[in-house]
């Protein structure tokens, strides 16, 4: 672990999708490539820091020096991520794309061609985000904001709403950044602040993102 401004800090990320099962052939889940929270890890590492990676399936190696913890669905995603953080942890970062919905069932068979309409019962999933924010020890919670419209204003109703120390506003709407690809751009709002970052590589956002949060969170403590 290299020395570094966050030396004994402990962060917990979460990264890429989740997937949720329809049958046992079929899921739902989305674009996350999961290069944003890995990019993350690493310049938390690199600052010195403990990571442990809360992944959906990727198809990405392990970034050095930090610990990853496999999950599929986003009731996996809760779990792991509860663990991880009871285990001890000052920085909580979402980066994952979550399904929101899930199946109500998953078949246990492959569901067969019958009528020209299906249609798929799903319910909610839970929140990870908004569930470590809620915890009576919640460490510093940093959440992502992946929209389309708005960007601003849903990512400030989102930090008030989920009780977020930082929001990170993703307008994945241009094509060429945010989901899957190596660029990205992005506006972090803290509750009296923001800073807008890139267009640039993932890698480097992050490295801003982090030393923002250690500037932060270094005033949380205090
Ligand atoms: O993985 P990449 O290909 O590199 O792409 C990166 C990214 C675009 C996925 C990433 O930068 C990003 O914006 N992630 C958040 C995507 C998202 O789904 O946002 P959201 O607005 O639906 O969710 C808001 C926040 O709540 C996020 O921090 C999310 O991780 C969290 N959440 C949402 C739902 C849920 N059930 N549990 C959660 O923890």
């Amino acid at each position: 672990q290299p020395a570094g401004p966050l030396s004994g800090k402990r962060f917990v990320i979460t990264a890429g999708p989740t997937r949720e099962p329809i049958d046992p052939v079929r899921y739902i889940s989305n674009h996350s490539s999961g290069k944003m929270g890995y990019a993350i890890a690493r310049a938390a590492v690199a600052a010195g820091a403990e990571v442990t990676l809360v992944s959906g399936p990727v198809t990405l190696p392990a970034p050095e020096g930090v610990k990853v913890r496999s999950v599929v669905t986003a009731e996996d995603m809760l779990q792991a991520s509860q663990q991880a953080v009871s285990e001890g942890c000052d920085v909580f970062i979402a980066t994952a794309a979550v399904a929101d919905y899930r199946p109500q069932t998953c078949a246990g068979d492959k569901i067969k061609k019958t009528n020209d309409e299906m249609s798929l019962s799903l319910v909610r999933n839970p929140d990870t985000l908004a569930t470590i924010a809620a915890r009576p020890d919640a460490p510093f919670t940093v959440g992502f904001a992946a929209e389309t419209t708005d960007v601003a204003r849903y990512a400030m109703d989102k930090m008030q709403r989920k009780k977020l120390q930082m929001i990170v506003a993703n307008d994945v709407s241009t094509p060429g950044l945010g989901f899957n690809s190596d660029q990205n751009a992005v506006t972090v709002f803290w509750p009296n602040g923001q800073e807008s970052i890139g267009p640039d590589s993932k890698q480097n956002i992050a490295t801003r993102l982090v030393a923002l949060i250690e500037e932060h969170s270094k005033k949380a403590d205090k």
